[in-house]
Order: C-alpha cells, then structure tokens, then sequence
C-alpha cells in the first residue's frame, strides 16, 4: 500500500472557478497500484505556495509519493518544476523522459511540458501536465516504474536486478 499526495497547481482551481477534474484523473489511473490518497490540496501557480506544500508533504513522512497536476507549461505563471526543483535532494529525470516520450505518440504539444522528478528525504515527487488526459497519458507511461521505485526509497528493495515491474 502507498501513501500518495495530490498537489493540483491552479489559479482557478485555486478560486473554485474550475473543477479539478485532473486530481480526480490522478487517483482513478493510480487506483490498481493500491495506493491510499493521504492528502489533497489546490495551490494557485505561486512558486513558494508550490515549494511549501511540497515541502510539508514531503517532511510529514506520511506520504511515499506526491503527483502534482498543472503549472509545467510555457506561461508565464507555470512555475511548477521551478518550485520542484526548488525543494528536492536530487532529481529523477527519468520520470519526465519517460512521458514526454510516450506522450509524443500522443501528442506533438507533449514537448511543451518541462514536468519533472525527485526525491525529498523518502518521498518521490512527481509533476504532471494540467489536462485530466495528459495526467491519464504521463501515468500511463510511468505506473509500471513506481512501485519499486517507492519500495526502492523506503529502503525495501535488496536486489535492484531481480525486481518485477
Ligand atoms: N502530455 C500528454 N500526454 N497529453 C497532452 O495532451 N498536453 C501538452 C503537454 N503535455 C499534453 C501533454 C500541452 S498542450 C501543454 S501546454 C503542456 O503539457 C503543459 O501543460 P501544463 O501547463 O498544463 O502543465
């Protein structure tokens, strides 16, 4: 069983002026993998509202993995990985390969997500794009990868080369 956060990043989100229809996506594609949603929040596209959630969330130890949803772009309010990156110990560029290059047999906009990973202390935090598909699509292309990457960072993992997806 993993313990997961749900950060939506959203202005109107934020002001009830939209329905967050990406986290409900996030919970519906993680549901086979067993995962309990500990915490849920929408944070308007500021950088340290961002950094601190993620922050708490993270140092809380009641989370092994928090997604977020929206903010990745090329607006000028998108600051999601910026506040990210602001915050973990070391990056996993392999999560946002991984999507774009699956979400380029999607889509050719798929480039324009600068979605990121990492790690802080024993969470993994993940950005997604804003749209309720492309959360579908990114966790599609990683959901194989994230079971023994959380058992990996609990310390569960002994023989990384005979793990099973
Ligand atoms: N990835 C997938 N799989 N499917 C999509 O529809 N949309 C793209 C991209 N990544 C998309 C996708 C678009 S149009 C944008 S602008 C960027 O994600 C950034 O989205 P964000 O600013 O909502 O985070």
């Amino acid at each position: 069983m993993f313990s997961v956060g749900v950060l939506t990043v959203s202005d109107k989100g934020s002001r009830h002026e939209r329905e967050d229809l990406s986290g409900e996506a996030i919970q519906k594609t993680l549901s086979p993998l067993n995962v309990t949603i500990a915490k849920q929040d929408i944070v308007p596209d500021e950088k340290h509202l961002i950094a601190q959630r993620l922050t708490s969330w993270a140092d809380s130890g009641e989370v092994d993995l928090v997604v977020t949803t929206g903010g990745t772009g090329l607006a000028p309010r998108d600051v999601t990985p910026e506040a990210t990156l602001s915050i973990i110990d070391k990056e996993v560029p392999g999560f946002g390969e991984a999507m774009r290059a699956y979400s380029l047999t999607k889509v050719p906009t798929a480039m324009l997500s600068r979605a990121l990973a990492g790690i802080r202390k024993r969470t993994l935090i993940i950005n997604l794009p804003g749209s309720p598909k492309a959360v579908t699509e990114c966790l599609d292309a990683i959901l194989p990868a994230l079971p023994h990457a959380i058992e990996t960072l609990r310390g569960e993992v002994e023989e990384c080369g005979t793990a099973e997806p």
